[in-house]
């Protein structure tokens, strides 16, 4: 029988597919379930900057008692990082497969004193999610990406555990971003983030929100994406998130590159029993192509001519859409 192990952000996972950061992770029961159904490790619901920062909104609500509004600030900030903190240590206890803490963060501020309770709290992994769209009009090109760099660094230069940047979609040159995480010391890079989607009610003419889950044709960005990456900036591991609704997803993703994928809306929408279903496939497909381990197929298609991928997407488009009268 062929080995579905792996190796990401310098983890030994039994298999590639990993449980993605969501609702789906925020308990040690569902935790325990989702070890039990199969997966290759799990992502923990995200700790949000909004949670622990001293300077929540919030406070300003709370007129003129700063004394007291500074000692509740404090501790709603102790509890939810305290929460945490036992979300990791009782995942641990039941959990014995990698598991990744992760915080969703927008500002380079106390995160290496939060991030360094995660290492001794058991966390395998961090993985850190700047969630935030830029849209101020003197905003300079490039200081986003420059602000992921320092939140890595700040990050990394205070834990041991390996660091995983999970991106988002907006980025003109991921790969340029890639490079400096990598040059930065990120063990892996995710790809990508799902944002909120927008949508609006023309009925009642107010914004109201989009799909919360994803569909199948998001899958081509992060092929795309890891095609590239994976063989302009080889020293690092990728995982495909976002649109994999079917076994077969598993597969595209490792070819074109990523060491594992991360994994949410299919197993909200169908059950944990997708987990075992999608490695048995997996299993039958490398049996079937004579592939004994993950390693002799990832990236076997991912962009072998790095200097021709606009010619390549160039021609691409004329050919098929042109195609179309
Ligand atoms: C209901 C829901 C909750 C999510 N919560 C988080 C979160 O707390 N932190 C995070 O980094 N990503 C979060 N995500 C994004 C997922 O981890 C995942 O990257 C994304 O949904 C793409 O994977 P998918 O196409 O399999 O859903 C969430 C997604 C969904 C649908």
């Amino acid at each position: 029988m062929a080995s579905l192990e792996t190796t990401y952000a310098g983890l030994k996972l039994r298999n590639p597919i990993i449980v993605s950061s969501s609702g789906l992770t925020d308990s040690p029961e569902k935790n325990k379930k989702l070890y039990e159904a199969g997966a290759g490790a799990i992502v923990l619901k995200s700790l949000f900057e909004e949670q622990v920062m001293k300077d929540a909104d919030w406070q300003g609500d709370m007129g003129s008692y700063a004394e007291g509004s500074d000692y509740l600030v404090e501790f709603m900030r102790e509890n939810q990082l305290g929460e945490y903190l036992g979300l990791i240590r009782e995942t641990k206890k039941v959990c014995p497969i990698p598991v990744i803490a992760s915080m969703n963060c927008y500002h380079d501020t106390e995160w290496v004193n939060v991030a360094k309770q995660i290492e001794a709290a058991g966390a395998d992994a961090i993985e850190i999610n700047i969630l935030a769209l830029q849209t101020d009009v003197d905003y300079t090109f490039g200081a986003f990406e420059q602000h992921h760099v320092n939140i890595l660094r700040h990050v990394k230069s205070n834990v041991q555990i390996p660091v995983i940047m999970k991106l988002g979609k907006n980025f003109t040159n991921p790969i340029a971003l890639i490079h400096a995480l990598y040059l930065n010391g990120a063990a892996a890079v995710v790809l990508f983030n799902r944002f909120y989607q927008p949508d609006i009610d023309i009925e009642h003419l107010k914004q109201i929100s989009g799909a919360v889950f994803s569909s199948e044709i998001e899958l081509a960005r992060s092929l795309r994406w890891v095609g590239i990456a994976s063989a302009a900036v080889d020293k690092l591991d990728y995982a495909v998130s976002g649109g994999i609704h079917s076994p077969e997803g598993v597969v595209k993703a490792i070819l074109s590159g990523a060491a594992a994928v991360e994994i949410c809306s299919a197993f909200y929408q169908n059950s944990y029993a997708l987990l075992n279903q999608y490695l048995n496939f997996l299993n039958v497909w490398m049996e079937q192509k004579g592939m004994q381990s993950i390693n002799e197929f990832k990236g076997r298609l991912n962009v072998k001519d790095l200097d021709g991928v606009n010619t390549f997407e160039r021609s691409q488009f004329m050919r098929y859409f042109s195609l179309h009268k």
